[in-house]
């Protein structure tokens, strides 16, 4: 007999369980179930056909996914649940958890969290074995296609779900010196299937000189010209359609040509850490000519104040660093794709 956890109303374990597709729930008890969604680097996805035996739901579309086993997370869930269903093995493709929604289904008794999770993930149509009592066939299909599916009402909880099949956005990482923008790149682009463009170092490549002896040499305009030069360049390689982390230099937002700029290339990502961490992550650094002469948390504070609005104006959404690892906050960025 195959049991699931029973977790509380805040998706918490209590420490009981229930028989599979035993429909018997109370009120405040829920189960978890897990929807997993590949998307190849051509933009299709893998969806498969119910079975016309099934009750419910017969020759539907759908998604790979199922009930989170006792004893098991939902990432190892939906991990074994693609792998009986299509064949495939998720566990060293990017992506990751994308989010979660809640049903309460009182009259039937069964109450239920389904995780979704977004994996990014090259194969080959024949390396798709399908489950042949689960599924009839499968298809690999255009977010347009599935869209078009589920208007003909035969694609399953695409209502609830469908924000995982939306296009990913180009990426602008922004904020102050030290909030990690390029650490953070780094650690997005294990997750997401993305380049990463570091405008500093592409200045310093460029320029064939540090950062520093551009400030020295030709002054902080100087330096805000060849920003804005590469952003606008950035804006228009990204018009290939190919996805990019850009991890922008502190000061980028200064200038409004630049803001604007970004704000039409994608979505933009403010990290930031209070005055302390910052001093703590550069305090050491001789890269910052910015911070010449002034590496107190006082003036940091303060030139963080007077660029604070322009900061936040410009973000869609901002996440604080401080106390964070790299990991934790790339998951969380890769979350807010999703809202
Ligand atoms: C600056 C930040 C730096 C660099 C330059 C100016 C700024 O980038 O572009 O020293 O004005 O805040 P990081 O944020 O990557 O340190």
């Amino acid at each position: 007999m195959e049991y699931w956890d029973i977790y509380d109303e805040n998706k918490q374990l209590t420490g009981n369980k229930m028989v599979r597709n035993d429909w018997n729930m109370k009120p405040d008890q829920f189960h978890l179930t897990v929807l997993g969604v590949i998307e190849r680097s051509d933009g299709k996805f893998l969806i498969t056909k119910r079975v016309e035996t099934k009750s419910w739901a017969p020759g539907h579309w759908e998604v790979s996914g199922g009930g989170v086993m006792a004893g098991e997370t939902s990432y190892e869930a939906v991990v074994r649940e693609i792998k009986e269903e299509v064949g495939l093995d998720v566990t060293k493709a990017k992506g990751g958890y994308a989010f979660s929604y809640k049903r309460v289904n009182l009259e039937e008794k069964n109450n239920y969290f389904v995780d979704i999770y977004k994996f990014y993930m090259d194969f080959k149509e024949e390396d798709v074995k399908i489950q042949e009592n689960e599924a009839a066939g499968f298809k690999l299909a255009t977010r347009n296609e599935i869209k078009e599916i589920a208007q003909k009402g035969e694609f399953l909880h695409y209502d609830s779900i469908k924000n995982v099949f939306m296009e990913n956005p180009q990426i602008f990482l922004i904020g102050f010196m030290g909030t990690g923008k390029s650490t953070v790149s780094k650690a997005l682009a294990k997750i997401l299937p993305y380049e990463i463009i570091e405008m500093d170092q592409t200045i310093v490549d460029e320029a064939k000189m540090p950062i520093a002896q551009i400030f020295e040499k030709y002054g902080e305009n100087y330096f805000r010209d060849l920003e804005t030069n590469l952003v606008t360049r950035i804006s228009k390689s990204l018009e290939d359609g190919k996805k990019k982390i850009v991890s922008c230099g502190g000061g980028v937002v200064v200038r409004e040509t630049n803001r604007q700029i970004m704000k039409q290339c994608g979505k933009i990502v403010l990290l930031t850490a209070s005055p302390k961490t910052i001093l703590d992550r550069v305090k050491d650094s001789d890269e910052r000519p910015i911070l010449n002469g002034n590496m107190t948390e006082d003036y940091i504070e303060k030139l963080m104040e007077k660029r604070d609005e322009l900061y936040k104006n410009t973000a869609d959404f901002a996440i604080k660093t401080d106390g964070k690892s790299a990991e934790s906050i790339a998951e969380e960025i890769f979350v807010n794709l999703f809202k």
